[in-house]
């Protein structure tokens, strides 16, 4: 039985497709590890998105040569973001790698290498046989507790940071109904939380029907079962109010939780960013959150130190960080990447100086996550259990998405738990289960 690890760097739409694979390998009999030196096939699935994820896989994939010398029939293959622009350099700065497959190149060359190094392995068994679709929705044997589901690949919005549309190409929406098709599946397999995955859920359109994004949301949430809802990310240039509404209509089954990507609160970078909103619009659309659904919590993306942000421009990010109180954010020093328009641009601000802005702006966030988890000193929270903690205590996730601790019995992962709040920190809620 091959044995095979996969790895995986970036965002939830490359943990998406590291299921696919793993599935597919499942499928084909093979057996997921959780070390390297128990695999013969490695799997590294790639991110492009700024410069510093680029290097770490670098010296990642430059650990293995030792492996490969030890092993020499460890197979390791590379996908992902990195890969659809870099596979001549992965082959020619690492001469052991097998197989190299970009996230925009063909999945069926993927799906055919995949099963060729399976056969390599299990000379017994005549694995073409098999017809599978590749991360298809049929006789998957894998589950998890999560479901990631894409609905939708690529992205049209060309923000002049960004390297997506470069690497993942063109924003392509799947149908719907394979959507939902997969979305049943997983449920049957136990999958307790759906995460629609799109870079802009909210421009999905169904190829063959006039389904978007609100009405696909609530078709997922009149599925039977017991489950709930996320999705990543909607964009605030396309976020409209009917999802916002949908969301209010469905609170058992869709996750009081938004995740909308601010990245600066001046218009004028907002601008040189190709982002197509400015922070007024924004102000309203968070409105509609705290008017429709008043428990649900609000993360965000900021990125520090574009080309061009001022002393003034970014005050006027730590003063809507300090108006809109995010329960969350994701914060990252701007990072010039290959392709794009910003790359071009004039960048006068020293890295000290933006690593100084990055570190005074997450100092902020820290005092008001913690004020803002807080309020749940008390509460009890539905939370669903992911897995046991590090400290060994069990790591729950509640609706609004914070991560909950607790100690309870691992049996109790997978499954719904309420879970009374007795401490807060900015990163964790602490707290004891209700029997
Ligand atoms: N530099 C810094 N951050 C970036 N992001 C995307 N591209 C870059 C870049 N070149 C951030 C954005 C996006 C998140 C996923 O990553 O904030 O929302
Ligand atoms: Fe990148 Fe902008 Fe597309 Fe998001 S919406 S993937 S930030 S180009």
């Amino acid at each position: 039985m091959l044995k095979f690890f996969i790895q995986t760097y970036g965002c939830q739409a490359n943990v998406a497709d590291s299921q696919a694979i793993a599935n597919f390998l499942v499928n084909l009999d093979c057996e997921q590890v959780f070390t390297e030196n128990q695999a013969d096939l490695i799997l590294i699935n790639t991110c492009a998105i700024r410069d510093k994820a680029e290097q770490k896989i670098y010296s990642y994939i430059g650990r293995l040569a030792k492996l490969q010398k030890q092993n020499s029939l460890l197979k390791i293959i590379i996908v992902g973001c990195i890969a659809s622009y870099k596979k001549q350099e992965f082959y020619s700065r690492f001469n052991f790698i097998t197989f190299v497959n970009g996230a925009r190149e063909d999945k069926n060359i993927l799906r055919d290498k995949l099963i060729e190094v399976v056969m390599l392995s299990q000379s017994s068994k005549n694995v073409l046989d098999i017809d599978l679709k590749f991360g298809g929705i049929k006789q998957e044997k894998k589950h998890s507790t999560q479901a990631f589901v894409n609905i939708m690949t690529g992205c049209n919005n060309f923000c002049t940071y960004c390297i997506v549309p470069f690497t993942r190409g063109r924003e392509v929406s799947y149908s719907s109904q394979e959507i939902l098709e997969k979305i049943k599946q997983d449920i049957i397999l136990g999958a307790k939380e759906i995460v629609l995955l799109g870079q802009n859920v909210n421009s999905y359109k169904c190829p063959k029907s006039n389904i978007n994004f609100a009405s696909l949301l609530e078709a997922v949430a009149e599925l039977d079962g017991e489950f709930w809802i996320r999705f990543v990310s909607p964009h605030p240039k396309d976020m409209t109010l009917d999802v916002i509404k949908i969301m209010a209509k469905y609170p058992d089954k869709i996750c009081a939780f938004m995740h909308l990507p601010l990245q600066s609160g001046s218009n004028k970078i907002l601008e040189l960013m190709n982002r197509g909103y400015n922070t007024e619009k924004y102000l309203e659309q968070v409105g509609w959150v705290k008017e429709y659904l008043p428990h649900a919590t609000i993360s965000t993306d900021i990125i520090v130190g574009f080309p061009g942000e001022t002393e003034k421009d970014f005050q006027d990010t730590i003063d809507i960080i300090k108006k809109i109180k995010f329960d969350n954010i994701f914060s990252f020093i701007f990072s010039p990447r290959k392709f794009t328009k910003a790359i071009l641009m004039q960048d006068d601000l020293s890295y000290d100086q933006k690593q100084a802005r990055l570190d005074f702006l997450q100092k902020l966030q820290v005092d008001i996550s913690r004020e803002n988890n807080e309020k749940y000193l008390g509460k009890i929270l539905k939370c669903l259990v992911e897995k046991e903690a590090v400290n060994g205590m069990l790591l729950a996730r509640s609706s609004g998405n914070h991560t909950v601790l607790f100690n309870g019995n691992i049996e109790l992962i997978d499954s719904f738990v309420n879970i009374n709040i007795d401490k807060v920190s900015a990163t964790n809620l602490v707290g004891s289960l209700i029997k």
